[in-house]
């Protein structure tokens, strides 16, 4: 899928409904499940003044939440221009705007004008991207000390899920995949970045990593 084909997908699958309906969650429920568990992680590192890369940061919720002490300045990089638009908005009523750069596009493709990060994250991001290792190498060539990554278990159970929804996507038209990467080629991308994996945490189908940069 050439990357033009996989924004206008990704455009499409996440538009204005779902971009709303995801806010109205966070607004009544607070972060997903791997949101949490990402946080929690990173929180454990004790960050302070840091600054925040999110790829495919969806409405934000990541940088809603550590913005303060923890994190002083954020990247918001995403395709979706509905995701983009219902972010920009919650970051004016948090008076953040000033703190957060958006930029829009597939991160492999807007990389070299993104500034690095000491933390990088991507929450259920490489599941949306069949070139895992290229969308891996470019974030986690811009985190500076983290980098944190959620996406599903390679378990049989989650495959069939999967095929399913390639298969209702496939009967409705749409162009927009998900894929089940294998965890231990991931955690090997991660390894030949320099990266060490210091926690995971996981439910039935996601799985939630945080990797510090190797010092040696
Ligand atoms: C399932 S949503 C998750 C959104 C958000 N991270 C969260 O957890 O709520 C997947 C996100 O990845 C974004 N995405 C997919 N491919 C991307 C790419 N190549 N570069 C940047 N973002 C991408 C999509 O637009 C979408 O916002």
């Amino acid at each position: 899928m050439s990357c033009c084909t996989h924004c206008q997908a990704t455009d499409k699958q996440f538009g204005h409904a779902k971009a709303r309906r995801d806010l109205r969650r966070y607004h009544k429920k607070g972060p997903d499940k791997t949101t949490k568990m990402l946080l929690s992680a990173i929180r454990e590192r004790g960050l302070s003044s840091a600054t925040l890369l999110d790829v495919g940061a969806g409405v934000g919720v990541l940088h809603h939440e550590l913005l303060g002490q923890e994190i002083v300045a954020a990247t918001h990089v995403e395709p979706s221009s509905a995701y983009l638009g219902e972010a920009r908005a919650e970051t004016t009523r948090r008076g953040n705007s000033d703190r957060v750069t958006f930029v829009q596009g597939d991160f492999v493709e807007v990389a070299p004008q993104v500034a690095d990060a000491d933390l990088v994250t991507l929450d259920r991001v490489i599941c949306c991207y069949p070139d895992y290792r290229g969308l891996l190498q470019a974030a986690g060539s811009k985190a500076r000390r983290l980098c944190a990554l959620s996406y599903p278990r390679d378990r049989w159970t989650v495959r069939l899920a999967v095929t399913i929804i390639n298969l209702f996507l496939r009967l409705r038209g749409s162009a927009f995949r998900v894929f089940v990467h294998p965890s231990a080629a991931v955690d090997a991308a991660m390894r030949d970045l320099g990266f060490q994996p210091c926690s995971r945490e996981t439910t039935v189908v996601w799985q939630a990593l945080l990797y510090e940069r190797r010092t040696d």
